[in-house]
């Protein structure tokens, strides 16, 4: 198995007055290629610290993160905004798409920093959104559509520079369960055509559908379980 992502000894630590904060204290956890893992643990346990370390918008105060086989720990902000575009995908509980364009436009966004020419990334747009069954509304602005559908554009936005690790912060909970529960069958789909995955939850049922759970406690992994054949 390759090992897309592997944090390595790595911690995180923020300086709060005459103390230091240990948002992450000495973590070490490989991902490999199409694995699917759940990040849980009570609120401050340091779940959103290690996503934004995987997802290479902060960077380990000590330790290493190792990405597509490359030491990322000390890259300077271009470069590791650029590991970001190329290689991650975000999805975030509030969805964060753009007001005023439209499910093709906010798709085509993450493509505009790369070297996509624009017909190339109107048919990608096109594909993806049809792919997330919104065929019919490729012309709508986020303010016209529900929850889920802002969820899909988010998905399908993720997708557009076909990142090796799709990282979400509680994708599903800003939606009803049934909404969130179609949420959730479309990132099994994504897993199962072979896509990493790596999803931070409070929700046990999300944690399920996962081949493994990382349970975390005060910036630690407390346990890992393994979940077998997800539901
Ligand atoms: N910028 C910061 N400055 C100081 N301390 C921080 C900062 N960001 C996070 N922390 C601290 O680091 C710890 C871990 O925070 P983190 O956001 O990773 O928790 P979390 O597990 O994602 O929690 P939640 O479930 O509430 O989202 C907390 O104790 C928090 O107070
Ligand atoms: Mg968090």
């Amino acid at each position: 198995m390759t090992v897309v992502a592997q944090l390595q000894d790595a911690s995180r630590v923020y300086p709060m007055g005459n103390t230091i904060v240990r948002a992450l204290d000495g973590v070490d956890l490989a991902f490999e290629r199409g694995s699917y893992t759940a990040i849980m643990g009570a609120s401050g346990s340091g779940k959103s610290t290690m996503l934004n370390i995987l997802g290479c918008l902060d960077r380990p105060s000590t330790g290493k993160y190792m990405l597509g086989g490359r030491d990322v720990s000390d890259l300077e902000d271009d470069e590791l905004s650029r590991e970001r575009n190329q290689r991650l995908g975000f999805v975030f509980q509030a969805y964060n798409l753009i007001p005023h364009l439209t499910v093709l436009e906010n798709i085509e966004v993450p493509m505009e920093y790369g070297d996509v020419p624009p017909h190339e990334a109107r048919e990608r747009s096109i594909a993806l959104a049809t792919r997330m069954g919104l065929a019919d509304r490729l012309d709508h602005r986020p303010n016209e559509l529900s929850g889920g559908q802002q969820q899909r554009v988010a998905i399908a936005r993720s997708l557009a520079n076909d990142p090796v690790i799709l990282l979400a912060d509680e994708p599903t909970g800003n939606l009803d369960s049934k909404t969130g529960k179609e949420i959730l069958a479309l990132l099994d789909e994504l897993n199962a055509a072979g896509r990493t995955l790596i999803i931070v939850t409070h929700d046990p049922k999300v944690g399920a559908r996962a081949h493994r759970t990382v349970h975390m406690r005060d910036g630690r992994i407390l346990r890992i379980d393994e979940n077998g054949a997800s539901a």
